[in-house]
């Protein structure tokens, strides 16, 4: 496992991920039952942008420094902005970025669980120093696609964030049987997948996967393009897929992934549904 996201975070596929991640608590939060949440591949929790990682890659430049400094932001992207600002004690120019579980962790309402599943145990020590202890959160150094299935209860409403890094060939047909497993056991679940876009026929085939696996769950698809897909070596674009999310979300994840696209040639969000 040599994958580290400090080298990613805050990119524009972190905008684009977290975005709809607080967009889809908000929206789960709006009923006053319990939500517990699983994320299968939590990262470390806070990343240093000021780091070596960070500065090797540059790529938070074009998100989070754009989106932070930005004067034409759509509303849509308001809660993770604010969300930065808190990470920084509201400083103006932001050294911290919030990964996933530093968001999740800050929304949980009191009954609300959160279940926190980091492999790499050096990334997951950084992780139970950035978020274990804190009320309703418990992490885990393990293979969160094997502790997903295991962790759901039929009685209570699941989100689920898989995340993975793409480091392995069968990281794609692993989240399809993981969504079909937990399904089975916890039909009501919600999903948020993340997957990068580098070529079509990978995502279509992935698609298809899913959709067998999960089936007759209604899926949402968030597609942000940087660039055309012509060369299937880097990562053109990311996209979403979202599971028996909530009605109504579009127009939201629509104008976030439409703002982050926006400042690339050639880029182009859309959001569709399939199933
Ligand atoms: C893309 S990062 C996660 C970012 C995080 N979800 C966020 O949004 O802030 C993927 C993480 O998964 C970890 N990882 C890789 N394989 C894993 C597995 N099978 N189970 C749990 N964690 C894994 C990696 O060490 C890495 O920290």
């Amino acid at each position: 496992m040599n994958y580290r996201h400090a080298f990613h975070a805050g990119n524009f596929a972190d905008l684009v991920k977290h975005a709809a991640l607080l967009q889809l608590l908000d929206a789960l939060q709006a009923d006053k039952a319990p939500l517990r949440i699983i994320d299968t591949h939590a990262g470390s929790g806070l990343y240093d942008l000021r780091g070596p990682q960070a500065q090797r890659s540059g790529e938070a430049q074009a998100g989070v420094m754009r989106m932070m400094a930005a004067t034409d932001r759509p509303g849509a992207l308001d809660d993770l902005a604010q969300a930065v600002t808190a990470a920084n004690d509201g400083a103006d120019e932001p050294w911290l970025y919030p990964g996933s579980p530093w968001l999740i962790a800050r929304a949980l309402r009191p009954g609300d669980t959160y279940l926190a599943c980091e492999m790499q145990p050096q990334e997951h020590a950084r992780l139970a120093e950035t978020v274990g202890g804190r009320p309703g959160v418990r992490t885990v150094c393990a293979d969160g696609f094997a502790e997903a299935p295991l962790a759901v209860d039929a009685k209570v409403r699941h989100l689920i964030l898989i995340d993975p890094p793409f480091e392995k060939a069968d990281d794609y047909e692993r989240i399809a049987t993981v969504a079909g497993d937990v399904l089975a056991r916890a039909p009501k679940t919600i999903f948020l997948i993340w997957l990068p876009l580098k070529d079509l026929e990978t995502f279509d085939a992935f698609l298809r996967d899913l959709e067998d696996a999960c089936e007759p769950a209604p899926c949402l698809v968030v597609e942000a393009r940087m660039r055309p897909l012509g060369d299937p070596m880097k990562m053109n674009g990311c996209a979403l897929v979202l599971i028996q999310a909530p009605a109504g979300l579009e127009p939201q994840l629509q104008a976030a992934a439409d703002w982050v696209t926006s400042g690339e040639a050639g880029g182009q969000a859309r959001v569709w549904p399939i199933g």
